[in-house]
C-alpha cells in the first residue's frame, strides 16, 4: 500500500521539452476554448507535478495545462519537481485528474485494474485510498468486461448509464465461466481427425463460443435500452428474466462437459433417409420448417420415382403428404413451414402424354394437402430469380408466332402455420427483433434475390440470402431449423450461422460429401 510520507519537492521553471509523458488515467484530455484563453492571457498559474526521469522530467500532474501551454506556444513551465516511485506517481495522477474533472467510468475502471495488477491493490486498500466504496469500485472494475460496443455506448453522452451497465454486466460472468471450462478440460472429447494442437484449444474455443454468446445479448439488450430509452429499472427486469435462462444453460453446459459429451460435430443432426418418417425428432420440438421439395422437374433425384411409378401425380402428392405431415407433428404449435417450390411448366411432360403443352400451378397440389394434414396458409413470398435467358444459353430469344411464352423467373415461398401460439423465452423475445432496413425490404413479400449459379454437386440449391431471411424471420436463437429435403445442406448451414440447430433428412446418400463440403465450409 501507498506510503504517505512524501519526499520535499522543489519549485522550478522548466522548459516544455524537457517534459516526457507520464501515467494518465484519463484517455481523452478534451480542451476548452475558455481554459485555452485563460493561459494564453495569464500563463500558467498552478505549477504541474513532475519527476525525475533519465535526466528529464516525467508529467504527473498536469496534462491539461501542458497541452493547452503546448498548444499556444508557452515554452517555460512552472513544475513542482518530487521523487516518486510509480505507485505513488500513479496513485497521485489519479487523484488529481480526478479533482479537476469527472472521470469517465471506463477511465476509472482501467485505473482501478491498474492498481490492482501491477501494485497489488486490494479493493479495500483503495478505499482507503479515497477511490470510493469498495463495492463501487468492484462494480467499476467489472466494466471493463463489457463488450466494446457496449463500453462506446457507455462512453457517448444521453446513452447508457453506468447502472445501465451494472445490470448488464450480469449476463456474463467470464470468470464463472472459465472456471466450469477449465475444470473440465479433460472431459471434451474432439472430432477424431483432429490435430493434438487443435485437442488442446478446443475446450478454450467453447468457452469463447460461450463468451460471445452472452455478450451477444449484452450488446444487444444494450442497444435496444438507447433505443427505447430504458430506465435502469426496466433494464433491470429484462436482465434478470434473461438471467435465469442463461443459468440454467450454464447447468446444462456444465452437465455436458461433465458427461464428456461431443459437441458441435459437423454431420450432427443430418439423417440419410426419407423424411417420410422423422422419428428421431420429437413432437412440437421445431421451431421452423425451410424447405425445398422436389418439384417434378425433371431433376436427377426424381427421375427414377417419375419413370417407376404409373402416376406421378399420385406418388408425388403421397411423398409431400407424408413428409408435412411428419413436419406438423414435430413443429411447435404457432410455428411455420416456409415451403419453396415452383409450377410446373408443362405438366404433360410428367404424365407422358402426347397432349399440347399445359401448366399446372403447384398451388393446386401443394395447399388442399397441407391444408387436409391441418396447416393454415398464411401468407406467400414471391422469389424474383436471375431471368433464364441470363445465365442458360438454351433458353434464347425466339421469334415466335403471334404471341410469346413467359419463362418465369420467380418462385413461391408459400408459409404455412401450424395453429396454436408460439410460446417464447425472453432470450427469443430480446432475438426476435430484425433491423429496420431489412423489415423494409423484406415485409413486401417481393424478393429479388440472385439463383445460385455452381450447382455442380447438387443440381438444384436454393440460395443462402433466401434461407437466411426465413430463419430471421420464422425462428429464433437456439431453434431447431429443420429441412425435410435438405440437399446440399444449404439450410442446415445457414441456420448454423444464425445459431439455430440445424436438423435435415435426405434421401440420397449421393449427396453426403456435397453436404460435409457445405457444412465444413467457414464462409
Ligand atoms: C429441391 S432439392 C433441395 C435442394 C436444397 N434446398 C439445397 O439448397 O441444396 C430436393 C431434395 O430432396 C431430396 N428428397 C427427395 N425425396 C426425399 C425424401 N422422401 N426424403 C428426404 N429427401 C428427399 C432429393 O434427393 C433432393 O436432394
Amino acid at each position: 500500500m501507498i506510503t504517505t510520507e512524501l519526499q520535499s519537492a522543489e519549485h522550478k521553471i522548466i522548459n516544455i521539452k524537457e517534459i516526457v509523458p507520464g501515467y494518465n488515467p484519463r484517455s481523452s484530455l478534451d480542451i476548452d476554448e475558455d481554459f485555452i484563453k485563460s493561459i494564453k492571457s495569464l500563463g500558467i498559474l498552478e505549477p504541474l507535478l513532475v519527476r525525475p526521469k533519465e535526466g528529464k522530467y516525467e508529467i504527473i500532474a498536469g496534462h491539461r495545462r501542458l497541452k493547452a501551454a503546448e498548444s499556444v506556444g508557452i515554452t517555460e513551465i512552472p513544475a513542482l519537481v518530487r521523487d516518486l516511485d510509480d505507485e505513488q506517481a500513479e496513485h497521485i495522477a489519479y487523484i488529481d485528474n480526478k479533482e479537476r474533472k469527472d472521470y469517465t467510468p471506463i477511465d476509472e475502471a482501467c485505473h482501478f485494474a491498474y492498481m490492482k495488477e501491477k501494485h497489488g491493490w486490494s479493493l479495500r486498500d483503495m478505499e482507503k485510498a479515497g477511490y470510493g466504496d469498495h463495492t463501487i469500485i468492484r462494480h467499476k472494475i467489472g466494466l471493463l468486461t463489457l463488450p466494446e460496443r457496449v463500453a462506446e455506448l457507455l462512453a457517448r453522452a444521453n446513452s447508457l448509464t453506468e447502472r445501465h451497465c451494472r445490470h448488464i454486466v450480469q449476463l456474463c460472468d467470464r470468470e464463472k465461466l472459465t472456471k466450469i471450462f477449465a475444470e473440465n478440460r479433460d472431459n471434451f472429447i474432439v472430432p477424431e481427425n483432429w490435430e493434438s494442437e487443435e485437442e488442446q484449444e478446443y475446450w478454450r474455443w467453447r468457452l469463447n463460443q460461450e463468451i460471445k454468446y452472452r455478450q451477444d445479448y449484452q450488446i444487444k439488450l444494450a442497444e435496444q435500452t438507447v433505443q427505447n430509452e430504458w430506465t435502469a429499472k426496466s433494464l433491470e427486469i429484462r436482465v434478470r428474466e434473461l438471467k435465469e435462462e442463461l443459468d440454467e444453460r450454464m447447468k446444462k453446459i456444465k452437465e455436458e462437459i461433465e458427461e464428456g459429451k461431443k459437441l458441435n460435430l459437423i454431420m450432427d443432426g443430418i439423417y440419410f433417409k426419407s423424411s417420410a418418417d422423422m422419428k428421431e425428432l420429437q413432437e412440437n420440438s421445431v421451431g421452423v420448417v425451410i424447405t425445398s421439395p422436389p418439384y417434378l422437374a425433371n431433376k436427377e433425384y426424381e427421375e427414377e420415382e417419375v419413370k417407376n411409378h404409373e402416376n406421378p401425380i399420385e406418388w408425388y402428392k403421397d411423398l409431400l403428404h407424408k413428409s408435412f405431415k411428419e413436419c406438423y407433428r414435430a413443429l411447435m404449435p404457432g410455428s411455420y413451414v416456409c415451403l419453396n417450390i415452383n409450377d410446373i411448366p408443362n405438366i404433360n411432360t410428367v404424365l407422358e402424354k402426347d397432349a399440347p403443352s399445359e401448366m399446372q400451378p403447384i398451388a393446386e397440389i401443394v395447399h388442399p394437402i397441407m391444408k387436409e394434414i391441418g396447416f393454415r396458409l398464411k401468407d406467400i413470398i414471391t422469389w424474383k430469380k436471375d431471368d433464364p435467358w441470363r445465365n442458360n444459353p438454351h433458353v434464347k430469344y425466339e421469334e415466335q408466332e403471334g404471341c410469346y411464352r413467359i419463362l418465369p423467373s420467380r418462385e413461391y415461398v408459400f408459409l404455412y402455420q401450424k395453429p396454436g401460439t408460439r410460446k417464447i423465452t425472453p432470450s427469443q423475445r430480446i432475438d426476435s427483433s430484425i433491423a429496420k432496413e431489412e423489415w423494409a425490404e423484406w415485409a413486401s413479400g417481393l424478393w429479388n434475390i440472385p439463383s445460385v449459379r455452381k450447382n455442380d454437386d447438387h443440381p438444384a440449391k436454393y440460395p443462402d440470402e433466401l434461407v437466411r431471411r426465413l430463419v430471421k424471420m420464422y425462428s429464433f436463437k437456439g431453434d431447431i431449423v429443420l429441412d425435410p429435403f435438405l440437399g446440399s445442406g444449404t439450410t442446415v448451414k445457414v441456420a448454423r450461422e444464425l445459431d439455430r440447430k440445424g436438423v435435415g433428412y435426405e434421401i440420397n446418400e449421393k449427396y453426403k460429401p456435397a453436404i460435409h463440403a457445405v457444412l465444413s465450409s467457414e464462409e
